[in-house]
């Protein structure tokens, strides 16, 4: 079959360039020699055209609401799957038979303790230090204690630090929540599942028995599959671009906690929340739309928009339906939160900006609803979704160091600074 070629005019020069096609989705031109042939570069800041890698891992369709993992649907993981499954997919590309989902769950329970060392590390923070904060710096600082897990070239190597990342992600984010609060930690137990095991290391204090809540377990696990990867987002293109040096996996995941922290990006959850708590009331909405709307007010609503979905995230659709199961069967009635989101939805759903812009609630409008109601603090939501993407940079950097063709990311840029000129001494200036 003939090559499909995308021609490029400057001038009186024709360039081409080959059309590459994935499985689904928009076709890719390759562009990779285009400076050699036009010595020029494109220009794309921000990348809202620009494909920085091929992944079979991850597919969005932002027009149609799609997400897929390796191919299966978000909603039918959300409902049918559990998170280490959905982890498991994410990093081997098929869905696991019995015995090996009992294989990995085994390993992955077994590398949840930190190095004893490391409790120490908490207790340089201050009590008040923003959990992503402690999260970041704990993630780097294991390259300085998983020595045996840092050889790059060495595929056992990589799998080893894959596993130790994802089972001690989850005992590094509930131990800063308990340093946070003064509370001793509570060492991970090999009898819980993942998300159990999480919630009774948040929750649990040596003076009481502590039973996890199957409905609030199933309710966590759900939001970490929600949360566990989405193709090209900027945690993860930091993780990849990390990762192209070869610095260390303890090191790529660290840079990706440190990107995802930022309010535009995982840091959102948090902020929304906050933005739903500073409204208050329904009546109040319609200030918080109108400074939303206002360009000279740098005021954003928080959850809301996405630079792929252009009509609905399909997670916050699962999301806002267990908020609300969530909410039911913790006998949390009418809560003025959830009341504020949906009536904010609902009204900003209806206005000719949010229409026109294409703005709609994103994966963090209501994720922040249902971790309040099950007592973490507005502090610990971005952790908590460092500790389920996790999984998704260390997919991403497992596919990307797996392919022997990879190079170092090194954009190039369109130069507006001064021109060669001559030093001109103090003396003189
Ligand atoms: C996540 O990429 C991913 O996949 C991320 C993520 C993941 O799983 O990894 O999905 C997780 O980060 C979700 C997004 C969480 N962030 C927020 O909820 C913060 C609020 N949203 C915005 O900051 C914004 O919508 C972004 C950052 C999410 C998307 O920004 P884009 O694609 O660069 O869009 P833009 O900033 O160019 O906005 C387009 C227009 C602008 O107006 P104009 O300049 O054209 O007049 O829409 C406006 C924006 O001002 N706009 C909003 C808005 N979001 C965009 N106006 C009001 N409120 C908003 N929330």
């Amino acid at each position: 079959m003939t090559e499909k070629m995308a021609k490029l005019t400057i001038g009186d020069k024709s360039f081409e360039f080959p059309i590459i096609s994935g499985s689904v989705g928009p076709d890719v031109i390759d562009i990779r020699s285009l400076y050699a042939q036009t010595g020029m570069f494109t220009y794309d800041p921000g990348y809202t055209s620009t494909g920085s890698t091929s992944s079979a891992i991850t597919y969005i369709d932002g027009e149609k609401g799609v997400l897929l993992y390796r191919g299966y649907p978000i909603e039918q993981l959300a409902e049918k799957s559990n998170f280490l499954e959905v982890a498991y997919l994410l990093l081997n590309g098929e869905l696991p038979t019995r015995p090996q989902f009992a294989d990995f769950e085994k390993t992955i329970t077994r590398h949840t303790m930190l190095h004893e060392q490391i409790v120490k590390f908490y207790s340089g923070f201050r009590r008040d230090a923003h959990p992503m904060a402690i999260t970041c710096g704990a993630v780097g600082a294991m390259s300085a204690f998983y020595h045996d897990s840092t050889d790059i070239t060495d595929p056992r190597q990589r799998q080893i630090a894959s596993h130790r990342l994802i089972a001690k992600i989850p005992t590094t984010v509930a131990w800063a929540y308990k340093y946070s609060i003064g509370q001793p930690f509570v060492y991970p137990r090999n009898d819980l599942d993942f998300s159990s095991n999480f919630l009774r290391m948040c929750f649990a204090v040596p003076a009481e028995k502590f039973e996890v809540s199957p409905t609030v377990a199933r309710a966590m696990d759900r939001i970490f599959v929600l949360h566990a990867d989405h193709e090209q987002n900027a945690s993860t293109s930091t993780v990849r671009l990390a990762g192209s040096s070869h610095a260390n996996p303890f090191a790529c995941i660290a840079a990706g906690v440190a990107s995802l922290w930022g309010p535009a990006h995982g840091g959102a959850n948090e902020a929304s929340l906050r933005m739903l708590r500073e409204i208050g009331t329904p009546d109040r909405i319609g200030e918080y739309i109108n400074r939303a709307k206002d360009r000279s007010d740098p005021f954003r609503l928080m959850g809301f928009g996405h630079r792929v979905y252009k009509n609905f995230d399909p997670r916050a659709k699962v999301m806002q339906e267990t908020a609300k199961e969530v909410l039911g069967e913790l006998g949390v009635t009418n809560n003025p939160t959830l009341q504020v989101a949906q009536e904010l939805e609902r009204i900003a759903l209806q206005d000719e900006y949010f229409i026109e812009k294409k703005l709609y609630p994103n994966v963090d409008f209501y994720s922040g609803i249902i971790l309040d109601a099950i007592g973490f603090p507005t502090s610990m939501f971005t952790a908590i979704f460092a500790l389920a993407r996790t999984v998704g940079w260390v997919s991403q950097w497992r596919e990307m160091i797996d392919d022997p063709t990879q190079k170092i990311g090194r954009p190039r840029q369109l130069y507006v600074g001064a021109e060669a000129r001559q030093f001109v001494d103090i003396s003189a200036r």
